[in-house]
């Protein structure tokens, strides 16, 4: 296949009037074609239609239904997944050139589609103009750069080995079968389809199962994914509650791997009921977690105080803090924390909350779950530390019902107190008095997670040590701690952060295949 070197997605500037003015547009188009649709289940390339639905609501204006689409039922699942077992049959011989040209084709059509995509995800899940744009440029880069790393899994001998004289040795990448891909709602398109095209690019099939919270913007992925050529059975698109369906295939003999994103509870779970052989089960089930994370963000007496403040207020605040990426706790040295943290409440002060479709700064979290979850670490701030900044959970915003809650602020919040060691996943930030560099270190490590961290220092010797004893999946320096690009910061944590995995990364296809090697003495 002969494309150009994988360069990422570049970002849009709303600093500029014609974009702004484009997204306005998209957001109307949006509005008169695709809000109010309804998304049947697709399998085996029939669009399946089921007695329940699923609404979806726009979290900044709870009266609104966006769209719905159908709800799966048990059976629903078992037809998908022997249908893709059939699939893959097929699938599985095709070319490595043949299957990444339509991940290919399929980028250029959202290249297309980008606004239209964007304007979606402001009314189905109230992302601002930015968080949306970067979300889609990150889906187009899914599917530039796994077509591209399929590449060199083709082929006997396409990984190395050693020569050995009078044999020929060799290993074959071959797919692992059909899987079920549990995508999460924080990035509905991006994470939606890496999540599903990866295994599918290397040969497998997959039943994908979106977040209920954000069917449409994944209906709407999966009908760019036909329209670039995906051959019948090969991505099942099932819409349905993940305490049925996802259940259901996640304890299934006949599941041979499960990509999940979201929350340590519901991953851990899962690791647990794929761990149990089930009778006529013939493998060992393979699982990839992305999972939670309770980030932090040092910043120590030597750095730059401006830097710091824009890296906190970025990487706490982006999309409400609903990344998995999200700067969570902010742990500042003794002698400069007043001043730092001082100016992030006057930063974070002048954050508008709005919808979405107004691309205010903060908007509305994504439901009723969410927002009660986080208003009861709202309720225990108090007792934890002193509320700087925030702490109401409104519920509307200019006269609209919305999850709305304030961006907040804890001061001085010990180590080992809940808001520091919980994801709380909201605009909430933890922030932490540490006595000097190496005790925040200390504390930043002191959680079970490992997914990202940043430090803001002008300490090289600092910087190297961060480096080797920050224990995180993806680690900044004087930046902010969210926004990882694909091919650029392979993304990913350990500890109970995940199987770190590295989405985006150069190894990332290898976690849905297996290798075999032959050897013939000639
Ligand atoms: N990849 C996203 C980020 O880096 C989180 O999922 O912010």
């Amino acid at each position: 296949i002969k494309v150009q070197e994988y360069r990422p997605q570049p970002f849009t500037d709303f600093t500029k009037e014609e974009n702004v003015k484009a997204y306005q547009e998209a957001l109307a188009k949006v509005r008169s074609e695709l809000v109010g649709k309804h998304y049947p289940l697709i399998i085996d390339g029939q669009r399946v239609d089921t007695a329940e639905k699923i609404e979806s609501r726009n979290p900044c204006n709870t009266d609104e239904v966006v769209g719905t689409t159908a709800k799966a039922t048990i059976q629903d699942a078992e037809n998908a997944l022997q249908g893709a077992w059939k699939a893959f049959e097929s699938w599985k011989k095709w070319d490595m050139d043949a299957r990444a040209r339509i991940l290919l084709k399929a980028a250029a059509i959202l290249k297309r589609r980008r606004m239209e995509a964007c304007a979606l995800m402001s009314i189905e899940v109230g992302k601002n103009y930015a968080e949306a744009d970067v979300e889609v440029a990150e889906a187009i880069d899914f599917l530039e750069y796994y077509a591209r790393s399929a590449m060199k899994y083709a082929g006997f001998g396409s990984s190395e080995t050693t020569w050995f004289e009078g044999e020929e040795n060799g290993l074959m990448s071959i797919p692992l079968g059909v899987g079920v891909s549990i995508s999460p709602w924080n990035f509905p398109c991006a994470i939606f389809i890496g999540m599903a095209v990866a295994p599918v690019v290397v040969g497998n099939c997959v039943i994908v199962k979106p977040a209920e919270d954000a069917g449409l913007i994944a209906g709407f992925m999966m009908d760019i994914m036909l329209e670039a050529g995906l051959p019948a059975g090969v991505i099942q698109f099932l819409p349905g509650v993940g305490k049925e369906v996802g259940e259901y295939l996640t304890t299934h003999a006949k599941t041979r791997f499960i990509t999940f994103t979201g929350s340590r509870a519901v991953g851990l779970h899962i690791n647990e009921v794929a761990a149990k052989v089930q009778p006529g089960q013939k493998w060992i089930k393979r699982v990839v977690m992305e999972l939670g994370g309770k980030d932090a963000l040092i910043v120590d007496e030597t750095a730059d105080i401006e830097t710091a403040v824009t890296a906190a207020a970025q990487g706490a605040f982006g999309f409400n803090g609903q990344k998995c990426s999200a700067m969570s706790r902010l742990i500042v040295v003794d002698s400069v924390y007043d001043d730092v943290v001082g100016q992030f409440v006057e930063r974070a002060r002048s954050l508008k909350m709005g919808t979405g479709e107004e691309n205010a700064p903060v908007t509305a979290v994504v439901n009723q779950m969410s927002f009660d979850k986080i208003k009861s670490y709202l309720e225990l701030a108090p007792s934890e530390g002193q509320v700087l900044l925030g702490g109401e959970a409104p519920g509307e915003c200019g006269g609209q019902p919305g999850y709305y809650i304030a961006p907040t602020i804890v001061g001085d919040v010990q180590r080992d107190a809940r808001m520091a060691q919980e994801e709380i996943f909201g605009p909430v930030v933890t922030v932490l008095r540490a006595k000097d560099w190496q005790d925040a270190l200390d504390i930043a490590n002191s959680t079970e997670y490992g997914l990202t961290g940043g430090v803001i220092s002008n300490s090289r010797e600092r910087l190297e040590q961060a480096r080797e004893e920050f224990e995180v999946g993806n680690l900044y320096f004087n930046r902010k701690i969210t926004g990882a690009i694909v091919g650029v910061q392979p993304f990913g944590g350990y500890n109970m952060s995940g199987t770190d995995s590295k989405a985006g990364g150069p190894d990332y296809l290898a976690n849905f295949m297996q290798l075999k090697t032959v050897t013939e003495r000639w």
